[in-house]
């Protein structure tokens, strides 16, 4: 008789090579829900040739965190490979990544924060503006221009109103990442490469203007370019350029989908909005807000975390490789496996949640605190490769949040039939822009 630890997780891996890739591609949500039903919250598959383990749940989780490097290993297709550069945080392994963490953690500490909420609220305030006058408009691309538009001043010290060719070059790069990567001119890929170099090609010439500045922008390029490794030694020119490039899409990407799915679930819980509106007014606070007054809205904080919970932007994590057989809940996880860990059903847990699919900020306050479970909320995943832009994207998400709610109503052209679940995960699991469109459709008025 075969002992528990030698037996193989549950699941299947269907046809040779082609494994269950096209049952998981045509719905991926439908196809993790199905097997976590037939076989638990651990399971393996075969996806894109090659075996992998699923894992769900707190406790699956906290193994993958708490051996993150020992067994187990970022591993990447080679989109992102070659699209993100060798240099790339999101590439980078081993003992390498932990000190290229450590560097770039610099550009995220609470003094670089302090200052990248003066411009954030600038940009945001116009931002405001516009969709005032504009009264109709769909959320899903206003958002998308609003945080590149963020993005690419904090990182690069670039105003993209000013220059839209940043932008397009970089829709072409990033659509680079989900095609098949085969180079023949004209191909997605190809032209995605190309983006890529022209983009590195205008990161150098920025580095090249800092060099004769003398009063440089306070954004990520100024910090990169300042910073020294323990030896004193300066970042090389190309990692801080493969990092700016990852930065940005790690960055805005998530960022889009966090404040789509606000304003879609605060439009379809007035309630929830009112509540968060009477807590601006009890503050009081003045109209320039800093990271103190942030701090203090409680009930906007848990609203924020729910929003995260119900809709996280990363539905499922990275790949990782199995550096060496180990043995997690009675099973083998041989060696060479692929494994990934899934957020959205983590944030599912029965156990955890009472009606998890309820939109329910009151479960995050102090009297319930239902994510106390170490690893149960897990929108910033976990571990050795916990999201770096983490403090970054809450202080953005807030104060877009806060000032939004302040002075702004908004409502939904309701699309039939569509539950507020549903249509906050389109937003999350790499739907085309015109699905999102269609559900994130929205009217601002000023209040
Ligand atoms: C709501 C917004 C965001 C969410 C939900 C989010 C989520 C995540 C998650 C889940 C991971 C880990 C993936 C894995 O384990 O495979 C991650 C990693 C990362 N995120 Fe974020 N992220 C957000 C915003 C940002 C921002 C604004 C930045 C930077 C400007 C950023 C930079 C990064 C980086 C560099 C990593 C890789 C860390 C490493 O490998 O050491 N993220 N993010």
């Amino acid at each position: 008789m075969t002992s528990l630890a030698q037996q193989l997780p549950p699941g299947r891996f269907g046809l040779p090579v082609l494994g269950e890739s096209i049952a998981y591609l045509r719905d991926p949500a439908g196809f993790i829900a199905g097997r976590q039903q037939q076989y638990g919250n651990l399971f393996k598959t075969r996806l894109f040739g090659r075996p992998t383990l699923v894992l769900i749940g707190a406790e699956a989780v906290r193994f993958l965190f708490a051996h993150e490097g020992q067994h187990f290993e970022m591993t990447n297709t080679r989109n992102f490979e070659v699209l993100l550069g060798k240099n790339s945080i999101g590439v980078v392994t081993g003992g390498a990544h932990q000190l290229l963490r450590k560097q770039l953690f610099q550009a995220f500490q609470p003094r670089s924060l302090a200052q990248y909420v003066v411009t954030m609220t600038t940009i945001t305030q116009r931002y405001l503006q516009k969709w005032e006058r504009l009264e109709e408009f769909t959320w899903y691309p206003e958002l998308k221009q609003y945080t590149l538009e963020i993005a690419y001043k904090l990182l690069v010290g670039v105003d993209t109103a000013e220059d839209e060719s940043l932008k397009d070059l970089y829709e072409t790069w990033s659509q680079g990442l989900l095609t098949i990567p085969i180079r023949f001119p004209g191909s997605p890929f190809d032209r995605a490469v190309r983006s890529r170099q022209q983009l590195l090609d205008r990161f150098d010439a920025l580095i090249e203007q800092r060099q004769h500045q003398t009063v440089a922008p306070h954004d990520v390029l100024d910090i990169l370019l300042e910073a020294r490794d323990e030896a004193g030694a300066p970042f090389s020119c190309a990692a801080i350029k493969d990092n700016i490039l990852g930065l940005l899409i790690a960055g805005h990407e998530t960022l889009t989908s966090a404040l789509t799915s606000f304003c879609l679930l605060l439009a379809q819980h007035p309630d929830v909005l009112q509540t968060a509106r009477a807590e601006q007014e009890e503050l009081g606070l003045p109209s320039v807000l800093t990271q103190e007054h942030l701090k203090q809205m409680t009930y906007l904080e848990q609203v924020l975390k729910e929003v995260l919970r119900l809709a996280p932007p990363v539905v499922r994590s990275g790949q990782r490789r199995v550096l060496e057989t180990c043995e997690f809940g009675g099973y083998t996880i041989p060696q060479g496996w692929d494994v990934f860990y899934q957020i959205s059903e983590t944030h599912q847990d029965a156990d955890v949640y009472t009606q998890p699919d309820r939109f329910d900020p009151q479960r995050f306050a102090p009297d319930r605190a239902e994510d106390k479970p170490p690893f149960s909320h897990i929108a910033f995943g976990g571990g050795m490769r916990e999201c770096l832009g983490r403090e970054f994207a809450r202080l953005e998400i807030k104060l877009f949040a806060a000032l939004l709610i302040r002075d702004y109503d908004w409502v939904l052209f309701a699309r039939a039939g569509l539950d507020a679940r549903r249509a906050a995960l389109l937003t999350t699991a790499g739907w085309t822009e015109g699905q999102v469109s269609a559900t994130a459709g929205g009217m601002i008025v000023s209040s």
